[in-house]
């Protein structure tokens, strides 16, 4: 499917909505332009809010395949682009030993370069986003990543190109869609900044919320869920180290129920804590708000 069949903000919230993903007009306008202006999409915001979701959900309502590239402390242009398989190149270099010995003359220089010939081409998820166009391209948690890779990225995500100095460009037929994503752990080059479209995604109020719980996890039942998406919305304003996101949310709501909760008290939510605070520094706040909110 190409990108430009979606016609509006409202039909990609549809859309990204039968994938189970809900999201507000404002996400949905920056998303809708991100495709229609084929460039990059950068989500920012709290973690656990959606920002990862997003990418496997417009990868899945437009039936595009997603690529990932994790991005982390270190990681290189080697390791976003291509690598060369080594064994094989190995083992190919011996097979023609072999010819070589038995008679049939091998000449050297042919030789070399068909060692690097497509098929000892090991893609990695930049370079496989351009070979597979359209395909979504996630490039998650950038933050993680140095100065030097972000210069790197924003030349790919300038040109839609590599080249391979073996083989020549490789040129995507259609730019990938592509969604950075960032936990904000520093802040990112006004460069790379300026060639994306920008997006804070927050906390989604109660009945989002509600609704989104609904959707990921139906089992839940409704009165459950309101319990739990009430409390976690207030625990939220408490100050903790780290607020609980959406699959916090989702993770205590399910394990209520694996427990065969019908009503959320203060004896099973405490014993089922683990899933919604993270944070040893936390579990304390949270379980004196917990006994002011529910022993009433
Ligand atoms: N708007 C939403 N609609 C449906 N599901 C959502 C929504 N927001 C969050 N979720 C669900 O919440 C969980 C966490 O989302 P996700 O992993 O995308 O968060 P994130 O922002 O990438 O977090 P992190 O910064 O920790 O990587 C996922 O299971 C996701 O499906
Ligand atoms: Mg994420």
């Amino acid at each position: 499917m190409e990108t430009d069949v979606v016609a509006s903000a409202a039909d990609i919230a549809g859309r990204l909505g039968e994938t189970g993903y809900l999201c507000d007009d404002a996400l949905a306008t920056v998303a809708f332009l991100a495709l229609r202006m084929q460039r990059p999409l950068l989500l920012e915001g709290e973690p656990g809010t959606g920002k990862t979701a997003l990418a496997e959900a417009v990868a899945d309502a437009l039936d595009l395949p997603l690529v990932r590239l994790q991005c982390y402390e270190g990681i290189d242009a080697t390791q976003a682009l291509y690598d060369w398989d080594f064994p094989r190149q190995i083992l190919h270099l011996r097979a023609l030993e072999a010819a070589g010995a038995s008679g049939d003359g091998v000449d050297v220089q042919e030789a070399e370069k068909s060692l690097y010939d497509e098929r000892f081409l090991l893609a990695r998820p930049v370079l496989a986003a351009l070979q597979q166009s359209p395909a979504v391209l996630l490039v998650d948690e950038v933050d993680r990543a140095d100065d030097e890779f972000e210069a790197f990225l924003l030349e790919v995500l300038s040109t839609y190109q590599v080249s391979i100095p073996e083989l020549g460009t490789v040129a995507a037929a259609t730019p990938p869609v592509v969604v950075l994503t960032s936990n904000r752990t520093r802040e990112l080059h006004d460069a790379l900044k300026r060639r994306c479209l920008y997006h804070w995604i927050d906390h989604p109020g109660l009945e989002r919320e509600v609704q989104i719980v609904r959707s990921r996890a139906p089992e839940v039942s409704e009165e459950l869920t309101r319990q739990v998406v009430g409390v976690v919305q207030q625990l939220r304003e408490i100050g903790l180290q780290k607020p609980p996101g959406v699959a916090e949310t989702l993770d205590w709501a399910r394990a209520l129920h694996h427990l065969g909760t019908a009503t959320l008290d203060l004896e099973t939510s405490a014993r089922t804590l683990g899933a919604l605070v993270k944070y040893r520094e936390d579990s304390q706040r949270v379980q004196q708000a917990l006994d002011q909110m529910l022993r009433a």
